[in-house]
């Protein structure tokens, strides 16, 4: 008898320096359920955001093309990390030939939701200082009040929740505390309707932060608007190989504590085991 044929899917990786990623995974999934997605992290590059860019640009390339000649299999690479978007796509593009979908600031968005025309922007400190943010601010949001807080503390609080350490909304406070308090970048606080999420760790915290900012605040994350993307080039691309059956992994580039503690939440994003890029 003949085994039942099993049609190729698109196989999708979902690339971050840490957990930030699996907010991307989790809006991906739901929008594409039958695709196979491994997730790759840059733990031993973590973190991203206080880094220099050209380091950044060059971990992001080296990562990826040592998963590409591992798992050479790769459909659609997700950069699902603002830092290393907003630095290395056309580097990534020019690089690979499979399509590369970034994650980019939503401040489009949050431009088109802002009532006040005041918006927050809450990021990595590198996403923050970037020419391409300020950019993104000019084209979309040149009417609007912007208040910019850069905090790698708050992605550090991410990882902990994941590893499913406590974490309280006393610690969230003072990184918040810009948006609520008057200062010279912030006059009018009250104003403030739509705060941008533009890391993709923080979505992961969205319940805390929320908590804090107060229910009047709009949140807003990437991770729709992406999921979107990738069934874009999930309906257009010619998949490289393997049905949905064939398994796929949760990647680190180092191996330490932190991925043994952070196995019962990769088990619930659906990975049952890790492995360690070469
Ligand atoms: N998750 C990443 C982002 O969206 C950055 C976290 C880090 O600092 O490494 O910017």
């Amino acid at each position: 008898m003949t085994e039942p044929c099993q049609q190729a899917v698109p196989h999708i990786v979902i690339f971050d320096s840490g957990v930030g990623g699996l907010s991307i995974l989790q809006a991906a999934r739901q929008q594409l359920p039958h695709c196979r997605f491994s997730y790759l992290s840059d733990n031993a590059g973590f973190p991203y955001g206080n880094k220099p860019a050209s380091q950044v640009i060059d971990r992001a390339c080296h990562v990826l093309t040592s998963f590409t000649q591992q798992v050479k299999d790769v459909d659609i690479y997700v950069i699902a990390c603002n830092t290393a978007s907003t630095l290395a796509l056309p580097r990534l593009r020019r690089h690979f030939s499979r399509p590369v979908v970034g994650v980019v600031p939503a401040i489009k968005p949050a431009a088109l939701n802002s009532k006040n025309r005041y918006i927050g922007l809450l990021a990595t400190p590198g996403t923050v200082k970037r020419s391409y943010t300020k950019r993104l601010i000019q084209e979309f949001a040149a009417d609007c009040q912007v208040v910019c807080v850069g905090s790698s503390a708050l992605v550090e609080l991410a990882e902990r929740k994941l590893r499913q350490l406590p974490i309280t909304t006393d610690e969230l406070l003072p990184i918040l505390k810009p948006f609520l308090t008057a200062g010279k970048a912030n006059p009018s606080p009250d104003k403030l309707d739509t705060l941008v999420l533009a890391c993709t760790h923080f979505p992961l915290l969205a319940a805390e932060i929320q908590q804090v900012v107060g229910s009047d605040i709009y949140l807003i994350d990437s991770g729709a608007a992406i999921a979107r993307r990738i069934e874009y080039w999930a309906q257009r691309i010619v998949p490289a190989g393997y049905s949905s059956q064939q398994p796929t992994y949760a990647w680190f580039t180092r191996d330490d504590q932190n991925i043994v503690e952070l196995a019962p939440t990769l088990a619930l994003f659906g990975f049952k085991s890790s492995r360690i890029l070469p």
